[in-house]
């Protein structure tokens, strides 16, 4: 984990109200892992708080780290404001990532909303050496207007939006059903609003397949020193920061699968 003050190269919106910032890290790059995310400072004094972001992306050979956000109060709209050559400080890599050593296997990736943030290092990881399919999902065509950012060559992917303007109108776990039904999945992973993951997870396991999901709470100190992001899970108080933010699905959904999932990703 590095504190760092790293150069904004680019910071620029990605319709309605979401964001996506590039910058140069030489500390954190080679250690950070899909589902990992940072601690960016705020510089006004009024929020002395760093705000958790996920890492979105990336690239190693360029020394460039990318975040997707969405603006929703006085932090993020301040990262919002930054230009090309300001400098912002990252704490990080923090949290454990998604599991993505693995091969041959047969991967479901659902993202939905800023959930989608997570899931571009994530389907870059994977697909090297395993077969994906992405499920996205939005309210809007604004919402989903950060896919152009995403290598999905070779990715089977699957839209929806809650007005139907672009992809199929509905949601995710529908689409994830019938995939379910139609493929031997091995394994499926998912970031986005609490409901829907519990919705993922309910499905996958259901059809008994091993899911993750990756959690999202308020956060202080984002390393594990107060109790800010302590929740309770079916397998007792967990601390998303440290524990996770991703998890086995299992904590947070209370079925019998069909069979011993065990992980067959393991
Ligand atoms: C592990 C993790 C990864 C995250 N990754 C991303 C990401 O990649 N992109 C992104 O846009 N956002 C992400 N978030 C959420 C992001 O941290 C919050 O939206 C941000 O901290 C809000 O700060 P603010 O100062 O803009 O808003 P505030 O003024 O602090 O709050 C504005 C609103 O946002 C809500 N909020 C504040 N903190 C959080 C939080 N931690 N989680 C959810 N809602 C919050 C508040 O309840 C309030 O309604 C992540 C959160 C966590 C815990
Ligand atoms: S944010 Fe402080 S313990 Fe997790």
């Amino acid at each position: 984990m590095f504190l760092e003050d790293c150069k904004i190269l680019e910071n620029y919106q990605v319709g309605d109200n979401y964001y996506l910032m590039k910058i140069e890290s030489k500390k954190a790059i080679q250690n950070s892992k899909a589902g990992q995310f940072f601690m960016l400072k705020v510089k006004n004094e009024i929020r002395v708080l760093r705000r958790p972001i996920s890492l979105h992306f990336v690239d190693k050979d360029k020394n460039i780290l990318e975040f997707y956000y969405e603006v929703k109060g006085g932090g993020t709209k301040e990262f919002s404001t930054l230009k090309a050559a300001d400098v912002i400080n990252i704490q990080g890599p923090l949290g454990n990532g998604f599991k993505t050593e693995i091969s041959e296997k047969k991967c479901v990736v659902v993202g939905g909303g800023m959930g989608i943030a997570p899931t571009k290092l994530l389907i870059d990881n994977l697909k090297k050496n395993n077969e994906v399919i992405f499920i996205a999902g939005g309210r809007n065509s604004g919402a989903l207007e950060i896919l152009k950012n995403l290598n999905l060559e070779g990715v089977t992917t699957y839209i929806t939006t809650d007005d139907g303007s672009v992809g199929e109108k509905g949601n995710v776990i529908s689409v994830l059903s019938r995939v379910l039904k139609e493929n031997k999945i091995d394994m499926v992973q998912t970031c986005g609003p609490h409901k829907m993951m519990e919705a993922v997870a309910k499905t996958s396991l259901e059809a008994g397949v091993f899911c993750e999901v990756s959690l999202e709470e308020k956060m202080a100190c984002g390393v594990k020193a107060c109790v800010g992001c302590s929740i309770k899970t079916l397998d007792g108080m967990k601390k998303v920061c440290h524990d996770g933010p991703v998890f086995d699905s299992k904590i947070i959904v209370d079925i019998n699968p069909k069979e011993n999932l065990g992980c067959s990703c393991n």
